[in-house]
């Protein structure tokens, strides 16, 4: 058995970013904080595995050619070890090619790393993810499905680097829609308000919608409605508790929906932070930030102006004395803060509430409860479209619910699947069918979803995201049972495969492979500062390219030692970082499928 340890390693950029550092400070005696040695991964593989301009962005600073300070550079540069000696292309670029034998050793060294060679942080942050977070008595939409498969992923990748993270679910689950509702059950259904479980969620959406309707065109059934929510503010009995009632039965459904994609999140719905509210708009009339417009206090914005150029705006208290949406944010915000004692503190919803942070943030910044050490950002994305390029619908234009959504998923899996093993004489148990149509439905779902760059929109194509071909979960998901397939072959165990092998790149495409797994840790770096998990999903599909191509080429079983054992080491890391890289995306494997 392989002793497994952690290991301490930077990345092989960061190795790279140290040596030049070193290397600008001999020769110009730079002060390190003030450079930054600009080591990037080649822009073309045939000039080398990396490469830095910093010779040309210092020609002006330092008033000499920038081929003179890259050839200064280059004598004190020792990356000895590391790479082959650098060279100087065009006008000064220093290019940086990675020596095989340094790859080997780093190689060998994370096959005994259970981490993979991936570092934890060495400061942890304190991170608050706010996602999902949908809204009671409504149905959970496709924008609600981007919101927690991204969070997910960042959540996780946070948590594997060593934060502490805590994923909040923002439920919308306060304000004068549910005296509305609450009103309009008491006439139309009382028994939902009085026992549990008597409301389907789908019945609670038509309820509401009913509810609106009945609102919009009856006057005094707005009175009853307003009374209720009095009634629920003030914390009386019987509306507290159909309130609670009209929670649970959504809950209840949300439950099914995470449960299915493994998602786990503490809720902490708007309600929470309504004893604050109060607070937030003394606090801001104190700091004089409050101004009373029309009846409402709100905070005039920078920055932010209606048509006819005047400053927006942002309420914080209606009129009618209520709060909205964006108290509760500032509440919350202020919580997450100064009692959750938030280092950093993302949010994930689309687009559209790029502008409703924003002001939320500036106000906030404002007030001076949210200072420059801590960082806020909201984290938008597109929208899901359908094939036709316009907002996904079903067939009769109504809004897709998650759960017939997920359904269809597996099921096209399962006849993708039925089709696959008939055509391939395969027989298979029940168990197994359904197992792997669920695994390989949800998975395709979630990695058409992070496989796009969050910020565009992005085209809802089942075809797509189930095909085993192009950058798609099934195909991932497919190297990866390729590799456990050489192992059964084999009889081989992965997990004993000596811990120091000596890993061998002879071929080119042994080469392109065992430089690609050496780069998890740059991805995940890189991930946790953008926050785009796409990063990780393209990274992970070159794996699988480059895996294919390996495998095409190089004998595995039926070589001789010692390159068999080193090909066995190749294939259990690029096995085991699809693994560990799709767990991070929320993701699991299939030994078989
Ligand atoms: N419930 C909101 C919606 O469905 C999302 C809440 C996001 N989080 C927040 N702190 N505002 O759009």
């Amino acid at each position: 058995m392989k002793a497994f340890y952690f290991l301490t390693m930077n990345s092989i950029i960061e190795q790279l970013r140290i040596k030049l550092t070193q290397a600008l400070t001999a020769s110009f005696g730079l002060a390190r904080a003030d450079i930054d040695s600009m080591v990037v991964p080649a822009s073309n593989p045939n000039f080398g595995d990396y490469q830095s301009n910093v010779a040309l962005s210092l020609s002006k600073q330092l008033g000499q050619q920038p081929r003179a300070i890259a050839q200064q550079i280059v004598q004190n540069l020792d990356v000895s070890g590391i790479c082959q000696p650098p060279s100087i292309a065009g006008p000064g670029f220093i290019n940086l090619t990675l020596e095989p034998a340094y790859l080997e050793a780093q190689l060998s060294d994370i096959h005994t790393d259970l981490r993979l060679g991936v570092e934890s942080v060495a400061a942890p942050q304190s991170i608050i993810v706010d996602f999902s977070s949908p809204n009671i008595a409504k149905e959970m939409h496709v924008g609600h499905l981007r919101s927690t498969i991204i969070g997910d992923a960042i959540a996780r990748i946070l948590e594997f680097r060593g934060h502490d993270v805590l994923r909040l679910n923002h439920v919308g689950d306060w304000g004068t829609q549910f005296g509305m509702l609450i009103a309009y059950l008491r006439e139309a259904y009382p028994a939902a308000l009085t026992t549990s479980n008597a409301l389907d969620l789908g019945d609670l959406v038509t309820f509401y919608r009913q509810a609106k309707q009945r609102f919009d065109a009856d006057e005094e059934f707005q009175d009853k409605a307003r009374q209720e929510v009095v009634k629920l503010q003030a914390g009386v009995e019987d509306t507290q508790q159909a309130w609670q009632l009209l929670c649970e039965q959504s809950r209840r459904e949300f439950k099914i929906i995470y449960n299915w994609l493994d998602i786990h999140l503490t809720e902490r719905g708007e309600s929470f932070y309504n004893p604050l509210l109060p607070a937030v708009v003394k606090d801001l009339e104190k700091s004089s930030l409050l101004v009373e417009d029309a009846g409402a206090k709100c905070v005039f914005l920078e920055g932010f102006t209606n048509k006819d150029g005047k400053p927006l705006p942002l309420i914080v208290q209606k009129s009618d004395g209520g709060y909205n949406y964006a108290t509760t944010d500032l509440a919350a915000l202020r919580y997450r803060i100064e009692q959750d004692k938030a280092d950093r503190i993302i949010y994930v919803t689309d687009a559209g509430q790029a502008n409703h942070f924003a002001q939320v943030f500036q106000v906030a910044r404002r007030a001076g409860w949210l200072i420059k050490e801590i960082e806020v950002v909201h984290i938008p994305f597109g929208l899901v479209q359908g094939e036709d390029g316009k907002k996904l619908k079903t067939r009769s234009g109504e809004t897709v619910r998650l759960r017939d959504l997920l359904d269809e998923a597996i099921a096209r899996a399962r006849a993708d699947l039925e089709a696959r093993l008939q055509a391939e004489g395969r027989e298979e148990t029940e168990e197994f069918k359904a197992h792997v149509a669920q695994v390989i439905g949800l998975s395709a779902v979630k990695y058409a979803d992070l496989s796009q760059n969050r910020n565009s929109n992005y085209i809802f194509s089942f075809d797509k995201m189930l095909s085993l071909q192009g950058n798609t979960a099934p195909y991932l998901l497919y190297a990866y049972a390729r590799i456990q397939s050489i192992s059964r072959k084999g009889e081989i165990d992965f997990q004993r495969l000596e811990a120091n092998a000596k890993i061998l790149l002879q071929q080119e495409t042994e080469l392109a492979l065992g430089k690609h797994l050496l780069q998890l840790s740059e991805v995940l770096t890189d991930v946790e500062r953008d926050l785009l998990p796409n990063r990780l999903c393209q990274y992970l599909y070159e794996l699988s390219q480059k895996f294919n191509q390996f495998f095409e080429q190089c004998p595995v079983l039926w070589s001789e030692e010692p390159v068999r054992t080193s090909r066995l080491v190749l294939c259990d890391l690029t096995a085991r970082t699809l693994k560990l890289g799709l767990s991070l995306l929320g993701i699991g494997v299939l030994e078989r499928m």
